[in-house]
């Protein structure tokens, strides 16, 4: 099974999806490629260390959101994936590159969707005041945040938590799930 994996920050999920394949724990994954939508991400700087094959198509050199996009699901599509994964990747994709991707583009939430959707889950449940968060893995449709659940897994909030305590904590889990979630599309 081949993925292609995009990220816009630190891909310390992703490291733990290139840990995994190259400890032989997901046999039939191969990271085609790893891309992301600014230059600088340390997500690509660790993929490229890892002697995996980057690319960046950068947003800000697109006047236009869909021509973007259309960059974007063209690149994506260059490496035949099987399935592509946004593992942080903070840019809502548009209706071709989800049309190309259709049911095959995962994504990992830090919340335990559809409680918390957007770019702040982690934070937005923190300031609810929920005693209750985690993670989602889903396969992601038009919509932010949304789209068919694949795995989800509690996680519990304390009450002297921080958003970068807690995210931290949720971020322990998401790995294991996407671990998981990948070992079970590439089973089938
Ligand atoms: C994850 O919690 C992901 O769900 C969220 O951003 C975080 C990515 O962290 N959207 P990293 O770049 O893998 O460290």
């Amino acid at each position: 099974m081949r993925i292609v994996v995009l990220v816009s920050g630190t891909g310390s999920n992703l490291q733990a999806v290139i840990d995994a394949v190259a400890a032989g724990d997901l046999p039939n994954v191969e990271i085609a490629a790893v891309g992301a939508d600014k230059h600088g991400t340390y997500g690509v700087q660790r993929s490229a260390e890892a002697g995996i094959e980057t690319f960046v198509v950068n947003f800000k050199d697109f006047a236009d959101r869909g021509d973007w996009n259309h960059a974007l699901t063209e690149k994506c599509l260059s490496y035949a994936p099987d399935y592509v994964v946004s593992s942080g990747f903070m840019r809502i994709v548009g209706e071709e590159f989800i049309n190309a991707f259709d049911g095959t583009y995962i994504n990992t939430h830090p919340a335990l969707l559809p409680s918390f959707p957007g770019a702040h889950g982690v934070r937005d449940a923190l300031a609810y005041g929920v005693k209750v968060t985690g993670c989602t893995v889903h396969i992601a449709d038009a919509g932010v945040d949304t789209g068919p659940i694949l795995r989800q897994e509690a996680v519990a909030i304390e009450e002297t938590d921080t958003e970068e305590t807690l995210h931290e904590r949720i971020k322990v889990v998401e790995r294991r799930l996407l671990i998981a979630t990948l070992a079970d599309l590439a089973a089938n």
